[in-house]
């Protein structure tokens, strides 16, 4: 216990926790990008996909219960790296109270790590009205439970929520710049072999999971991806 709540106290204890917590949603985020461009191998597929995600680890658990342990995980880490966001926001300003000049910003500061508080606001109000929409369907135009596909072509329909969407994934990719970047260092990859790959690895996740991402509002907004009549 003692441990846990030195960890907590230091800086490091708290720079490591939010990048071990942010290497979570990195592959949340990743595994939910593969699902999402099973949209493109037809309604069906897309639909089986999600109702997957329910059955998953049956017969060992009872039907949804393991999506729910995924869940809790998912705000738990949510929690934390939030918490630990705020506070160092926090103690930053204190420190800090007037600042920075332009151009005098420290040496590895980039327009990605400058707007990491903003990216994550942005994010946290997306994911709160993106499950308004796709998954308890309040904010959906016409949500029918359980028909993913029909539900992810009818939300896009609209252009300006497509158009958002896009939007928010451009700022998704740029917090996941600085922070895949900024993980390697603090979880220790920071070796001088290793170091001219850390930009050029972050950038690739950064444009990968934007591209991944953005292709499916995209291919509604331009018809790729269509109710084709069974609206
Ligand atoms: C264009 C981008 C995205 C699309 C098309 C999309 C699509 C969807 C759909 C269709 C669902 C409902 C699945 C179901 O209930 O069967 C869903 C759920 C969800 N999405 Fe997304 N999503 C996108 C981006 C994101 C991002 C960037 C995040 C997180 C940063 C995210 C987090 C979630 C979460 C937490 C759920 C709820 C999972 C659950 O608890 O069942 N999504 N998404």
């Amino acid at each position: 216990m003692g441990r846990v709540l030195s960890l907590y106290r230091s800086s490091v204890g708290k720079k490591i926790l939010m990048s071990v917590t942010g290497v979570v949603f990195v592959f949340f985020v990743i595994a939910h990008m593969v699902g999402n461009l099973k949209a493109f191998m037809g309604p069906d597929h897309f639909d089986e996909y999600a109702h997957f995600l329910r059955e998953i680890g049956e017969p060992i658990f009872p039907y949804g219960v393991l999506l729910w342990v995924f869940r809790i995980v998912l705000l738990g880490c949510l929690a934390i790296h939030a918490l630990f966001a705020l506070q160092t926001w926090w103690t930053n300003r204190a420190a800090r109270p007037v600042k920075y000049a332009k151009g005098l910003q420290p040496e590895e500061s980039t327009f990605a790590s400058r707007n990491m508080r903003w990216g994550g606001i942005v994010l946290f109000l997306f994911v709160v009205a993106h499950l308004l929409h796709f998954t308890t369907g309040q904010l959906h135009p016409d949500f029918v439970p359980g028909a993913a596909f029909r539900n992810l072509v009818l939300g896009f329909q609209e252009q300006w929520v497509a158009g958002l969407y896009i939007g928010v994934m451009f700022v998704l990719g740029l917090h996941l710049y600085h922070g895949v970047w900024s993980s390697f260092q603090t979880l220790g990859l920071n070796h001088p072999g290793y170091n001219r790959y850390r930009r050029p690895l972050a950038a690739l996740v950064a444009i990968v999971v934007f591209l991944g991402f953005a292709a499916v509002p995209v291919a509604v907004l331009t018809g790729t991806l269509s109710l084709g009549g069974r609206g």
